[in-house]
C-alpha cells in the first residue's frame, strides 16, 4: 500500500494566496458586476522591459537555427549571465561574490524551499513572525516541525516576533538556533534592515555556527543609500549566509521565471561525523540532480537586465511601483490608518481600522470596496490586526482602490 508524506497533513488548510483567490472567486461569481481591484499577491502587472523582450526574441530566433540552437544548458546557469550578476549586483557593491558561487534558478520561492534538501532534520530553525509563508510550510513538508497549535504556530520552530516596537526587525534570539530566515526588504511588512542590524545577525551566526538564509528578492526597491542590498556587504557574511535573489520584482519576471542563489565556496555546515562539509558542493549536487536549468531564452532575457537600456528600464519599472506605494502610504495615512513600509519596498503594512481582525478587514474590503489585499494573520500570529497592500498594479487601479478605501474607512 502506498503511503503519503504525513507531514503534509500538518499544514494549515491551504497556502495563503490560493485561499485568498478562492474567496475572491466566490465573491466575483456572486457579484459579476463588481470591478475588483487586486492588491493582494505580490504579482507584477506592468509589461516586461523592452531590453528583455528584445533579447528573448533574438534568443528564440537562435533556437530556430541549427548553428545557434541550444539544448540542455549548464544546470548552474550560463556563465555569461552569472558573470554579469557577480560583477554588477555584488562586486560593484564591494561584495566578494564570484560567478562560480551563483546558481541560476526558476525562482526564489523554489530555492528557499529546496535549500532544505541539503540540511539535516535536527536543526533548530528560526523564522520571523509575520513571515513569508513558504519558509514555514516547506519546513513542515520536510518534517522539520511538529503540529501547529491553534494560533497556527508549528512546534519546533522558533518564532521571532517583528512588531512596530522593534521596527519590524527581529531581536537577536537569546537561544541558539541553527538556521535563520531573514527577508529584507521584508515581505510582508516592507521594513528594511540597517547594516548594524545585519551585522548583529552575522556576528550571532558566526558565534553559533548558524546559517542565515537571506532573501533579498526585493532589494531593487531600496531607496535609502545607507541600507545594504546584500548580506555580503557585511563583513563575515560569506562564512554564514546564503542569499536568494530574483528577477521577478525588479524586471517583472513573475511569469517568465528567473532567480539566483549565492552559496559562497567557503561556507560549511557539519556532517553527522562532525566534519565540515562545503554547502556549495551539496547545492551543486542537488541542483545538477534535480534541476535542468532555466531556459536559454529566459536567461538571455535576464542578461539584458544588465545592459545600459535594461538598467534604465528596470529603474523606471521599480520607480513606478514605488510611486504606487507612496500613493498608498499617503492616502491611508491621511485617512487616519497606521501605515508602515512602502518606502523601500513594494509592500505597505497597515494596521486594521476599528480593531478589526485581519480576515474581517479582508472580507469588509472585498465586499464593500471590491479591493483585495492580504490579511496580516496569514503571515503568522503576530500579523493579526495588520493587512498587507501590494503596490503592484496600474496607477489607475491603485488610485481608484485608495479612493474606495478612504471613502469607506476614514477614521
Ligand atoms: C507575495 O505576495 O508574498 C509574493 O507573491 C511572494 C512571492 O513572490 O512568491
Amino acid at each position: 500500500m502506498a503511503t503519503i508524506n504525513d507531514n503534509y497533513l500538518k499544514l494549515k488548510a491551504g497556502y495563503l494566496f490560493p485561499e485568498i483567490a478562492r474567496r475572491v472567486n466566490a465573491f466575483a461569481e456572486a457579484n459579476s458586476n463588481a470591478k475588483i481591484i487586486k492588491l493582494g499577491i505580490g504579482d507584477v502587472t506592468e509589461p516586461l522591459p523592452e531590453a528583455c523582450r528584445t533579447a528573448m526574441i533574438k534568443a528564440v530566433e537562435e533556437m530556430g537555427d541549427r548553428a545557434t540552437f541550444q539544448g540542455y544548458g549548464p544546470e548552474q546557469g550560463y556563465a555569461w549571465l552569472r558573470e554579469k550578476i557577480a560583477a554588477q549586483d555584488f562586486q560593484a557593491r564591494g561584495c566578494e561574490v564570484d560567478a562560480s558561487e551563483i546558481f541560476i534558478s526558476d525562482g526564489s520561492k523554489c530555492d528557499t524551499g529546496n535549500i532544505l534538501d541539503i540540511f539535516g532534520n535536527d536543526n533548530i530553525i528560526a523564522v520571523t513572525d509575520p513571515v513569508y509563508p513558504v519558509y514555514v510550510d516547506t519546513n513542515v513538508m520536510a518534517g522539520n516541525t511538529g503540529a501547529a497549535n491553534d494560533k497556527g504556530e508549528f512546534e519546533g520552530l522558533v518564532y521571532l516576533p517583528i512588531t512596530a516596537e522593534n521596527n519590524f526587525t527581529a531581536e537577536i534570539p537569546s537561544q541558539k538556533v541553527d538556521l535563520i530566515y531573514l527577508c529584507f526588504p521584508n515581505n510582508p511588512t516592507g521594513a528594511v534592515a540597517s547594516k548594524e542590524h545585519l551585522k548583529a545577525w552575522v556576528d550571532y551566526a558566526r558565534a553559533n555556527g548558524s546559517i542565515i538564509f537571506f532573501d533579498a528578492a526585493y532589494e531593487a526597491y531600496i531607496t535609502d543609500p545607507e541600507i545594504p542590498h546584500s548580506i555580503y556587504e557585511i563583513e563575515g557574511a560569506r562564512e554564514c549566509a546564503i542569499e536568494f535573489r530574483s528577477f521577478s520584482k525588479n524586471a517583472g519576471f513573475t511569469g517568465t521565471r528567473c532567480a539566483l542563489t549565492v552559496v559562497p565556496k567557503n561556507l560549511t555546515a557539519k556532517a553527522a561525523d562532525g566534519s565540515d562539509v562545503e554547502l556549495w558542493k551539496l547545492w551543486n549536487r542537488r541542483q545538477s540532480t534535480k534541476f535542468n536549468g532555466v531556459s536559454y531564452i529566459v536567461q538571455r532575457g535576464a542578461e539584458a537586465v544588465y545592459s545600459e537600456e535594461g538598467k534604465a528600464q528596470i529603474k523606471e519599472l521599480v520607480n513606478f511601483y514605488l510611486e504606487n506605494a507612496k500613493i498608498i502610504c499617503k492616502k491611508l495615512t491621511d485617512a487616519g490608518l497606521g501605515v508602515f513600509g512602502g518606502e523601500n519596498a513594494p509592500y505597505v503594512w497597515v494596521k486594521t481600522p476599528h480593531a478589526l481582525s485581519s480576515w474581517d478587514f479582508f472580507d469588509k474590503l472585498l465586499h464593500t470596496c471590491n479591493v483585495v489585499g492580504t490579511p496580516g494573520s496569514g503571515f503568522g500570529a503576530a500579523g493579526e490586526g495588520y493587512f498587507r497592500i501590494s503596490a503592484f498594479n496600474s496607477r489607475e487601479n491603485v488610485e481608484e482602490a485608495m479612493q474606495r478605501i478612504t471613502e469607506r474607512f476614514t477614521t
